[in-house]
């Protein structure tokens, strides 16, 4: 990497052309992968939620490094979106050249699939009903969709081996190397990595994550992870493919923005908030439906 991407067309204005929120991602990425792989030893995917009662209550400082782990992986995912926003509002999606963009684009779709592994890992009775819906949408997929769901989520019931596989594995690593392309470095940077840590730190020690219903027990309300609720509150009303063809949409739109003049940008612009005040309204509902 001899030139970092961001650098190939002048900056309109001083400080970081798009805001600080695309470093502040890469340090939470950082966190979370290093607390992710100290999770490791103590995490087994044939037996998941067993694992997560001993990490949470009968390891020091477990119930901690998880939450570390949680919280710093969701923030990959906030401060990447308001990264998206600030890019959008200042205009500056030609910095990065088109294939750049479109990979970096594909950072989004990735995170979430990496938030939702986490989520099935957990192995609780709201993990497995995530694990078989995620199923019924990848064999949704024409052709290759049974082959898909097996290659991603196993064909041993009960094991979580190829979840955790892609979740710390292909995923993490894609993330990794589609982040560090686009920022143009391979490590996240001192500034972005101490803030992230920090905020991870505190977040970490004041707000727990409880451990969630044994997977025998069927709770009233079942509530997918957070990114995908108004996803599950769309699934109500439209066939499993909806939950492939949504985001491949939504996805879609944004890459195009890159390539689109005005007016045709401002179009997109408005079809992408039009997505996510709908996407707002499902997750409302679902999260008032469960109350
Ligand atoms: C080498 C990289 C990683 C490793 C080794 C790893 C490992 C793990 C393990 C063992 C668990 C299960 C324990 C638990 O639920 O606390 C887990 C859960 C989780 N992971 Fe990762 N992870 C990695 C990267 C990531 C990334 C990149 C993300 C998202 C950006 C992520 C998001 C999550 C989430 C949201 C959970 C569920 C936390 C919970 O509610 O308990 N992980 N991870």
């Amino acid at each position: 990497m001899d030139r970092p991407p961001l650098t190939d067309a002048p900056a309109p204005r001083a400080g970081p052309p798009s805001g600080g929120f695309g470093r502040l991602s890469f340090g939470f990425l950082g966190v979370s992968v290093l607390s992710g792989v100290l999770l490791v030893p103590f995490y087994s995917p044939a037996a998941a939620w067993d694992s997560l009662e001993n990490i949470q209550g009968g390891l020091a400082w477990g119930f901690f490094l998880r939450a570390l782990h949680a919280y710093s992986s969701f923030a990959v995912l906030v401060t990447m979106a308001l990264h998206v926003v600030q890019v959008l509002a200042a205009r500056t999606e030609r910095q990065l050249a088109a294939g750049v963009w479109w990979r970096s684009v594909i950072l989004l779709p990735v995170t979430i699939a990496a938030l939702l592994g986490g989520f099935v890992l957990r192995g609780d009775a709201e993990a497995l009903a995530a694990l078989a819906i995620w199923k019924r949408i990848l064999e949704s997929v024409p052709f290759a969709g049974a082959e898909i769901a097996r290659l991603f989520l196993g064909s041993v019931p009960g094991d979580l081996g190829a979840v955790a596989l892609h979740h710390a594995g292909t995923l993490t690593l894609l993330l990794w190397f589609f982040t560090a392309e686009h920022a143009g470095r391979l490590l996240p940077d001192v500034r972005g990595t101490v803030l992230a840590a920090l905020v991870s730190l505190a977040l970490a020690g004041t707000v727990p994550l409880p451990l969630g219903a044994p997977p025998a027990a069927s709770p009233a309300h079942l509530l997918g992870p957070w990114s995908l609720l108004g996803l599950q509150g769309a699934l109500v009303y439209l066939p499993p493919a909806a939950g492939w063809l949504l985001p491949l949409a939504f996805v879609l739109l944004l890459g195009l923005v890159r390539h689109a003049e005005s007016p045709a940008r401002r179009t997109l612009l408005a079809a992408l908030a039009a997505a996510c005040a709908v996407y707002a309204f499902f997750t409302v509902r679902v999260l008032l439906s469960a109350r």
